[in-house]
Parts: structure tokens; C-alpha cells; sequence
């Protein structure tokens, strides 16, 4: 097994195909290190405040925001923001499509005591389950790509005039496009298409969330201050968060979404994943011993394509050879316990380095 090599050409540039962390391209480096002098300096002074502005500036930019939404960011990643959301978004009840386990960890968080149980629309792995439209709710909530099972929902509203549309874009956003204004929270943590590091939250909100979320701080909800969505609000205004952000974390966000904007926009993103996760969906339908896990072609991710195999090859085997030769990350969700290869197709990732994997996985295969 040690003895196993890939030939040179079927080494991609980059071996990082996971899905978070994820591939930080070498130029996000170099911009760091042009920046290092603000590495150790304070987040309240306007070198650093400046960087959080230029950061909500360029979503703003990339994302056409509509006049009146704001980009709001706090410290914590996607998982405080479900918490947070428990205490400063949600009114008395909310919705939620859960089909893998990020969908899941949301509903956990919503399933606060002084909240009505959430409405839960289950769908097994691999699927997207639906809302069923009658569902009395203020809140409705799910991933725009799960990426625990690489299954894809389509960004639109739900529910009644005044219910707000809330979607977990952790793993696509910066690499799919959408019009921002299907949701009123679009959230997502920097590690996956930002390329970034991960302990940060970046929402999308709008003047209907806006409201909602200064009406509930003024209510007198005991809302702790780290998870106040208000207190967020009011400190993304001055360019800055409640607690001391990672400046890195911040960097390589900033040197990510200017290279996005820079190469075409969000536009440019969404043609690149889709090439990406093309390529893998397309082998795997040529192989007669793998299959996309996602049986809905237009629920496929763009961003994280999942590949089972049949009983003849052991995807664990795979994943170690090429492990073995720089190639990481391409197991599955751990909690799936699938026969199947997980590869992150995030915007960073150059396309005809999937090619490359692709080629190394069908070496690795014959050399099982
Ligand atoms: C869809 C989705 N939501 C939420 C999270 C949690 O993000 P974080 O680790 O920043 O809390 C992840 C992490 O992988 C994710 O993929």
C-alpha cells in the first residue's frame, strides 16, 4: 500500500479538496504576509476596522445587495449563529428543512425553552425535504448546501407575509450564485469558498431581519450579549465586532473576496464550482462502480460532490493511498459512514486540478 505513487501528472497543484477547512490558495498567503504589520494590532482602530469594512464593502458588492440590507459579522462561526438566531431572530417559532446534520444542529438550537418547538421537515440523507406551505411559523429556516451529504437546496422565500426566510450558506457562499433577495439572513463562516479560516460569522440581512432583530432586543428577552444579533448589528455598523476577531481569519477573507470580485463575480464562482463538480458527476456516471449519492441531478451539489462506490472499492483504501501522496480530506461526512468519496469543489479549487484527482482516484482504485 506505502508503495503506491502517482504519477507527476496526476498530482494537482493543490491537494486540499475538503470541505472546511478548506484550500486557502498561496496568493491569500502573500497577501497576508503583505499585511503581517497588522497582525498584533487593535481591532478598534481604523487600520483593522477599515479591513472589516472593506469585507462588508466587497459582500455588499459581490452580493448586489438591495438597498437597506447589511452585512453583519460576530465572532463564533455558523454554530454561535444558530444560537444567536435562537435568541435574537427567531419571534416564538420556527421551521426548518433538516436533511443532513447542519440542518439538524439548527434545529437543536431553535429548540429553545422559551420557543415553541420548531416544525421540522425531516429528508433523509442525500435528499432535500420541502416545506409543506402551511406551516405557522416566523422563522423558516435551511442550508443552501448541506455539506454534510453534498444534497442542494434552491435559495426562495417561504411562509406568510412578515415570516423570515433564514438560510445557512456555510458552504456556498462565494460559490454559488443568488438573488439575496429570496432570503432576509443569508449567513455563512469564512473556511469553505472564502478560503479563510474558520471563527467568524458573516450574515446578509435584511431591513425586514433588521427590524425583527432590534424589536425582540427591546422586548426584554434575556439575550446574552455574545449572542445578541442587536449587539452585532450595532457593532458591524462601526466596521468592527463585540469581541476581538482573528485579523488573519479577517486577511484571508478580504484577499478571497477580491479575487473573486476581480476574476468575474459571483457569477464567475458559480460557472467555476459548477465546472468542478461537473466533471466528478459526469466520471462518476461513466464508472460502473460509483454513482452520485445525490440521486436528484438538480439537487446535486455544486460545491461538495459525494461519490459512492460499490462493494468492489473500498473508498476508506482510496482516501489513504492518496492521502498518502499529498491528495487530503476526501472522506465522507464522518457521521454518514458511507462507501463514498466527499470532494469540496469550493471556487479556490482549480477545475483541472478535479481532473487530476480524478485520475488519481481511478489509479488508486486499480491499485487496490
Ligand atoms: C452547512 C454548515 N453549516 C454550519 C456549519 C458550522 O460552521 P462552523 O464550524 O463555522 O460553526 C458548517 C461547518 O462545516 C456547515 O458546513
Amino acid at each position: 500500500m506505502s508503495d503506491f505513487r502517482l504519477p507527476p501528472e496526476l498530482i494537482p497543484t493543490d491537494g486540499r479538496f475538503g470541505c472546511g477547512p478548506s484550500k486557502v490558495r498561496s496568493e491569500q498567503i502573500d497577501h497576508l504576509i503583505a499585511h503581517a504589520h497588522l497582525l498584533g494590532t487593535s481591532h478598534r482602530q481604523p487600520p483593522i476596522r477599515a479591513l472589516v469594512g472593506q469585507i462588508r464593502e466587497g459582500l455588499a458588492d459581490l452580493y448586489r445587495l438591495p438597498s437597506g440590507y447589511e452585512v453583519v459579522l460576530g465572532n463564533g462561526g455558523s454554530t454561535a449563529f444558530w444560537d444567536a438566531a435562537a435568541f435574537s431572530l427567531i419571534d416564538s417559532r420556527s421551521a426548518h428543512l433538516a436533511f443532513g446534520e447542519f440542518g439538524q444542529k439548527f434545529v437543536t438550537a431553535a429548540s429553545a425553552p422559551w420557543l415553541s418547538a420548531p416544525i421540522v421537515n425531516t429528508g433523509a440523507a442525500g435528499e432535500v425535504s420541502q416545506f409543506t406551505g402551511d406551516e405557522d411559523a416566523d422563522v423558516f429556516a435551511y442550508p443552501h448546501n448541506e455539506t454534510s451529504t453534498g444534497a442542494m437546496s434552491s435559495v426562495r422565500r417561504h411562509g406568510a407575509s412578515g415570516a423570515l426566510t433564514v438560510v445557512d450558506a456555510t458552504s456556498a457562499a462565494g460559490g454559488i450564485d443568488i438573488d439575496v433577495r429570496e432570503t432576509d439572513v443569508y449567513y455563512f463562516a469564512p473556511q469553505k469558498n472564502f478560503a479563510s479560516d474558520g471563527g467568524l460569522w458573516i450574515a446578509l440581512m435584511s431591513p425586514a431581519a433588521l427590524e425583527r432583530i432590534e424589536r425582540i432586543a427591546s422586548s426584554g428577552r434575556y439575550i446574552p450579549e455574545f449572542l445578541s444579533l442587536g449587539v452585532a448589528v450595532e457593532n458591524s455598523r462601526l466596521d468592527q465586532t463585540l469581541n476581538t476577531p482573528a485579523i488573519a481569519t479577517l486577511l484571508l477573507m478580504d484577499a478571497q473576496l477580491q479575487w473573486i470580485r476581480d476574476s468575474g463575480g459571483l457569477s464567475w464562482a458559480d460557472m467555476r464550482t459548477r465546472d468542478s463538480s461537473r466533471r466528478i458527476y459526469d466520471w462518476a456516471e461513466r464508472r460502473s462502480d460509483a454513482s452520485a449519492f445525490v440521486a436528484v441531478p438538480e439537487h446535486r451539489s455544486q460545491v461538495v460532490a459525494t461519490i459512492d462506490f460499490d462493494e468492489t472499492v473500498d473508498a476508506a483504501k482510496v482516501s489513504a493511498l492518496l492521502r498518502a501522496n499529498g491528495i487530503v480530506d476526501i472522506d465522507p461526512y464522518r457521521k454518514l459512514g458511507r462507501n463514498q468519496l466527499r470532494i469540496a469543489t469550493f471556487t479556490a479549487i482549480e477545475p483541472d486540478d478535479v481532473t487530476r484527482l480524478l485520475g488519481a482516484i481511478e489509479l488508486a482504485i486499480a491499485a487496490l
